[in-house]
């Protein structure tokens, strides 16, 4: 399992339903990873083989695994099949997954369990809706999400939580720099045991916000759609 102790910040681009093998190899000419930080690329699966880890610092990130381990479930790709390819971060409960493919908390533990017992790191994705937030629930319902999807058996070495607010994805829109480390400090102290846990923000990070939000005392990275599909956006973000 990696040693995310080695690095002070985490950076993950997702970059969704998007690219193709020409966009992956100009990508990878011009991609300047910085060695103190922990660069993982989350592409589509079918382009993660391709993708070289030419730096000790840079990794591959699946974006969705099965919660089924093996069997008769056409279309699936299973925890061992991404450890079988060196793939050693996969996303679990983004929000879009909980909207379109009916993920729920329940699953995301499932899936977070067959990750860690494959000593893959899952990283687990919350945040509420603004609905939710307008209501002053965002408290009341991250902490659910992290008692019903975050397994026992997950600790700060070996899974990362994503507090994306789902209003603030690929929107332009951010919360305060207050409000986003105040609801790190939430996420940290719900319960003692995830006191250490690394805590990255994700939600329209760019170049021109990316330093000011990973330079608050609770954030611990950034997890990055859109801005991380172009590489000198996402390179200055890195740097
Ligand atoms: P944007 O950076 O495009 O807002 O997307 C955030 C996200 O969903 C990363 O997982």
């Amino acid at each position: 399992m990696v040693n995310l102790d080695k690095y002070s910040s985490i950076f993950i681009a997702n970059w969704k339903l998007n690219g193709n093998s020409s966009f992956l190899k100009d990508y990878y000419e011009k991609l300047k990873v910085n060695s103190n930080n922990c660069t993982i690329i989350c592409s589509p699966s079918i382009y993660l083989k391709s993708l070289k880890r030419n730096n000790e610092s840079l990794f591959c990130g699946a974006q969705d695994v099965s919660s089924y381990k093996e069997g008769a479930y056409t279309g699936e790709l299973s925890a061992s099949m991404l450890r079988d390819n060196n793939i050693d971060f996969c996303l679990v409960g983004h929000s879009e997954r909980r909207q379109y493919f009916a993920e729920t908390n329940n699953i995301v533990h499932i899936k977070s369990s067959n990750l860690i017992e494959k000593n893959i790191i899952p990283v687990i994705c919350i945040g509420e809706t603004l609905e939710q937030k307008e209501k002053n629930l965002t408290e009341e319902i991250l902490s659910t999400q992290i008692k019903d999807s975050i397994p026992n058996l997950a600790n700060h070495h070996n899974a990362l939580i994503a507090y994306e607010p789902v209003w603030a994805i690929g929107t332009g829109l951010t919360p305060t720099l207050d409000e986003i480390n105040q609801v790190h400090e939430q996420i940290k102290n719900c319960d003692t045991k995830f006191r250490n846990f690394r805590v990255l923000y994700g939600g329209s990070v760019k170049s021109s916000n990316s330093n000011e939000i990973t330079e608050l005392s609770q954030v611990d990275g950034c997890l990055i759609g859109g801005a991380s599909l172009k590489v000198d956006e996402f390179n200055t973000i890195i740097s």
